[in-house]
């Protein structure tokens, strides 16, 4: 197949690039490496990287290649916290250049466009989070992660929209603005770092990257629905942390109780993965302390801690 990964030189993409051209597709990675500073996730993968910008359709017209067999759009402006800072970069990053990349799309033609939604998108609801259920995303990441799976819905390409729930595992850098799990990991690989939990009681679906790749590589399976990619399992983000002390051989009295963020009130957040485990015969299970072992050997091995 001819494919598309735009955002591949980041945390998933670079991940889902790599397993595609080992599979023996040709891939073409769009990225403005404004994420992650450079393309050094995919290594010596036998991708084609070409710095390209979403939000410049001509960037978008520029791409080598013909029709696309398929396309992953997993460019974003990331994430929540970001968001708050730079809510304009949300809109035309994951508004607008999610516009330009359907555009693109139906003009050279697409077997199939994959969209990694978010589970932030449902905000501040009872889990489990169900497809088909409310949605009351609060922060202008996940209202423009939302608005670009209506966008995709909206396009007349062949599709499948996967929201994506917490993913973690090696290839997540540390960054103030990113996710918990290798700040954690940072922090207490510093003499006097400390973590800390932003209010008591809150749990997330955190899943293993290598498990989300596997069910991107298989999206046609989920053609023409929204499915939530994540284990159903509800975990405790005091108990992520502890795990993680407890690897890295750290006290525990170094996770410290803070604030909870004003923008942030999804206390809770868990799928329902009903619909995942009917459309592709399993739900991702790596083990949270495997893939937390598997996550601080990388980041020590990259000398990223
Ligand atoms: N990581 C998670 O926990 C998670 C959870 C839910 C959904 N998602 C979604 O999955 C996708 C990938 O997430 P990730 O964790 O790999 O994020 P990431 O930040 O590591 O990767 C996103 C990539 O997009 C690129 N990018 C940003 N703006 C761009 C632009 N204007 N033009 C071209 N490239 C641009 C960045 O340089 C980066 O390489 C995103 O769409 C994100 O919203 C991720």
């Amino acid at each position: 197949m001819d494919v598309l990964v735009t955002g591949g030189a980041g945390f998933v993409g670079s991940r889902l690039a790599l397993a595609l051209a080992a599979e023996g597709h040709r891939v073409v990675v769009a990225d403005n490496l404004s994420g992650c500073g450079g393309w050094q996730l995919l290594g010596a993968g036998a991708v084609e990287r070409v710095h390209a910008d979403i939000r410049i359709a001509d960037d978008l017209e520029r791409l080598p290649g013909g029709a696309w067999d398929r396309v992953y759009h997993l460019a974003a402006s990331f994430a929540n916290a970001r968001s708050v800072a730079y809510p304009q970069l949300d809109e035309t990053t994951n508004v607008g250049g999610t516009a330009n990349v359907i555009a693109h799309a139906k003009a050279r033609g697409c077997g199939l466009f994959v969209y990694a939604g978010s589970s932030s998108s449902y905000g501040d609801v009872a889990p489990p989070f169900r497809e088909d259920g409310p949605m009351e995303p609060g922060t202008p990441y996940a209202r423009t992660k939302l608005a670009g799976e209506q966008l995709v819905r909206r396009s007349g390409l062949a599709h499948a929209v996967l929201r994506l729930f917490n993913v973690y595992g090696p290839g997540d850098v540390p960054d103030p603005w990113r996710n918990a799990i290798p700040n954690m990991i940072d922090a207490l690989h510093r003499p006097d770092g400390r973590i800390t939990l932003f209010g008591e009681g809150a749990t997330r679906d955190f899943t293993y990257v290598d498990d989300v790749v596997r069910v991107l590589l298989d999206a046609p399976r989920a053609a023409g629905t929204t499915t939530n990619v994540a284990t159903g399992v509800e975990t405790s983000v005091r108990v992520v942390a502890e795990t993680i002390a407890r690897l890295v051989d750290a006290s525990r009295e170094r996770i410290v109780l803070g604030e909870r963020r004003s923008w942030d009130r999804v206390v809770r957040r868990a799928a329902d993965v009903t619909r995942l485990r009917e459309t592709f015969g399993w739900v991702p299970s790596t083990p949270m302390e495997e893939g937390l072992r598997a996550t601080v050997a990388w980041l020590r091995a990259e000398g990223l801690v």
